[in-house]
């Protein structure tokens, strides 16, 4: 089959598959819907409508302050809104501190286990202590509130260490994905202009070692900013250590200097927490803010409604911390709520296609929370796989990242979820810092739908100047009222997050998600994808900008334009066409994704390079993405009345 009527294929069937599962009804067991913390949501959500305010602080009433708030909300400088203002916290306060007075200070807070099979935990009691340690050493070095430090390492519990410690000093930390390479990490030590970098020797996946020190050598040198470099040794392998500037994490926890006693700095609630790039519509990824006291508000009500943590749970949410899924949903939110989470540092497939499920067993966990593309690799390897292992213990599993295809949705819950578990789809946003579109496991679910807004969340679907769309209409996503985990800024550009957020529906003051939806007979929301430039290749976000940034720092590149085309498990691929400079030999496709690789990352190399004469561009010299789309499409172009001839 050619490419184009493969693609064509996986379109119909999508679509054919969306139509069936918007009348399929799945409701979770009557013990896990009365047993659910929301056993009414329509009531609740009610609730919020009529009293906004009311509602977030009685969910705010349940975590610790200092000092409380003389207000909830503050619209005064809108976009720019404030949450519960005139509190004074720290999210470690209630992530740590507070557990250590209950009987939770014996209880596991994480149970890691590392590629290779190693393992170690943590009570709340210890996690405590060396998130106070660290918080000294970085004290020492000169890190004081508001100072960005920048984490750049691979799913080990020192990950989740470093960034407490940075909160826990009222810094603020930028945490840089793992499997990011030197050109992405460099754009953001700069951007947050950090002075200290916390990273590791390397990293295991998938067998191999991931030389982190290499990589974090070259973007230091090619950003400057960094003066202290903090290593942990996880795979031990010869790295060089600069005298003065890189220090062993394992070393300074054995100084003195390394002192448990510290106290959490107390903090307005506004003071900001982390950012965490992402990526956007142009130019260089931003910096997503995020402040102490709305965030922490936002990410433990909404966990606790959606994915009901008893006690005795053992949750895990299969994401990197380094992406904001981790922040919100491995670090805080689970550590406000005093749950166990397990996090695992390699990839699902390594040695073999059962390491999940032998996971499952052998933690005897009972939620897992992962993407649909972790899904629809899993599903490849076929049934006998988890079907080999005890997954009992399993009763409610997650899915974020992209829309999931009702087909894997099924498969999620006959095989994995053996038809007990209910499936939460979660619609959020590095911006949003929480769940925002998402059901609770009281209410009936459709595959492939993120269901309804949360209580005190109130979004629509809308026409291109601000009407409601009718049921199954296609439309722009938006949230019309502010929440407490939004945004408040993107880091050193206000202007940036006006324009890109607020602008369009300016006189409303409704937010713009970015992504397309459409609503049902039965008000359930069926996200479509992003209406800007922004691809999701495995459920990561990547701006067209950067990659092409990548590429045509490549010497034999001059211009370059990506694409994201379907792909049966990662959603989309990346399709680059590129355009040579002129008297250059024609580099290998391998090479050019070498490249890529090197800069960026793994994953923002394109599945596939092609090298053009020309691109179709605007008379005004904008790259016209939309009709290479259509032509690797083999679709029709559309309007092309600006294209240049
Ligand atoms: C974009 C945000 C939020 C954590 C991970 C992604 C897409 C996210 C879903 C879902 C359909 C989804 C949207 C959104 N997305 N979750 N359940 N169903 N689409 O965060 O990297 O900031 O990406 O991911 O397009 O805008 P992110």
């Amino acid at each position: 089959m050619t490419e184009r009527a493969e693609i064509d294929n996986i379109d119909k069937a999508r679509e054919a598959e969306i139509l069936k599962a918007e009348h399929e009804l799945v409701w979770p067991s009557p013990e896990i819907r009365t047993n659910a913390w929301v056993t009414d949501y329509e009531a609740l959500y009610k609730q919020s409508l009529d009293h906004p305010e009311r509602f977030w602080a009685e969910q705010a009433l349940a975590l610790d302050w200092y000092k409380p708030w003389d207000k909830v909300l503050d619209e005064s400088e809108k976009p720019f809104y404030k949450w519960f203002v005139g509190a004074h916290t720290n999210i470690v306060q209630n992530a740590l501190d507070r557990h250590l007075h209950t009987h939770r200070r014996n209880k596991l807070a994480l149970i890691w286990e590392g590629e290779p099979g190693d393992t170690r935990t943590f009570s709340y009691h210890a996690l405590a202590r060396e998130v106070a340690k660290f918080a000294s050493v970085l004290r020492s070095m000169g890190v004081k509130r508001g100072d960005r430090v920048t984490i750049y390492m691979g799913r080990v519990p020192e990950l989740v260490i470093a960034m407490l410690a940075t909160a826990k000093l009222g810094a603020v930390h930028s945490v840089v994905y793992g499997g990011f390479s030197t050109e992405a990490l460099a754009d953001r030590i700069e951007d947050a202009q950090s002075r200290v970098l916390v990273t590791a020797d390397g990293g295991y996946m998938r067998g191999k070692i991931v030389n982190l020190k290499q990589t974090a050598d070259e973007a230091v040198q090619r950003s400057g900013y960094v003066e202290h470099v903090v290593v942990v040794k996880r795979t031990g392998h010869a790295v060089a250590m600069e005298s003065g500037r890189d220090y062993w994490w394992h070393d300074l926890m054995n100084l003195p200097i390394a002192s448990p006693r510290i106290e959490t700095e107390i903090l307005d609630a506004e003071h900001p927490l982390f950012i965490l790039y992402t990526s956007g519509t142009t130019g260089r990824p931003k910096g997503i803010l995020h402040t102490h006291g709305g965030y922490q508000v936002h990410v433990a009500t909404t966990l606790r409604w959606v994915f009901d943590i008893k006690d005795e749970d053992r949750y895990w949410c299969a994401a990197d911390p380094g992406w904001i899924t981790g922040h919100s949903y491995i670090v805080y939110g689970p550590l406000i709520l005093g749950a166990t989470s397990f996090m695992y540092e390699g990839a699902p497939n390594f040695p073999y296609p059962n390491r999940w499920w032998q996971l499952i067993e052998r933690y005897s966990l009972n939620i897992l929370y992962t993407a649909p593309t972790a899904i629809r690799g899993l599903m490849r390897f076929g049934e006998s796989w988890p079907q080999r292992y005890d997954l009992s213990s399993l009763r409610l599993l997650g899915t974020v990242g992209e829309p999931i295809n009702p087909e894997a949705w099924r498969w999620y819950h006959r095989v994995i979820g053996q038809g007990r578990c209910p499936i939460m789809d979660t619609w959020w946003q590095t911006e949003t810092g929480g769940f925002m579109i998402a059901p609770v496991p009281s209410v009936a679910l459709k595959p492939g739908s993120a269901t309804r807004p949360l209580p005190g969340i109130v979004v629509d679907v809308v026409t291109e100047d601000g009407k409601s769309c009718g049921p199954n209409e296609d439309g722009l996503l938006v949230v019309k009222r502010p929440w407490p985990g939004m945004l408040r800024t993107v880091y050193r550009d206000p202007d940036r997050f006006v324009e890109q957020y607020w602008s369009k529906f300016k006189d409303r003051g409704w937010y713009l998600t970015g992504d397309s939806a459409r609503k049902d007979d039965d008000g359930y929301l069926w996200v479509i994808g992003r209406i800007d430039d922004v691809i999701k290749v495995a459920g990561y976000r990547l701006g067209t900008a950067e990659v092409e940034s990548a590429l045509v720092s490549h010497q034999a590149i001059a211009e370059a334009a990506v694409i994201g085309v379907p792909d049966d498990v990662k959603g989309s691929v990346i399709h680059a066409f590129c355009i040579l400079r002129a008297g250059v030999q024609t580099p290998t496709e391998d090479d050019v994704k070498a490249h890529v690789r090197k800069e960026m990352g793994a994953i923002a190399v394109p599945s596939k390079i092609t090298f053009v004469p020309s691109l179709p561009k605007t008379r005004s010299g904008k790259i016209m993405r939309r009709v290479l789309k259509a032509r690797a499409l083999g679709q029709p172009e559309g309007d092309v009345s600006t294209l240049e001839t």
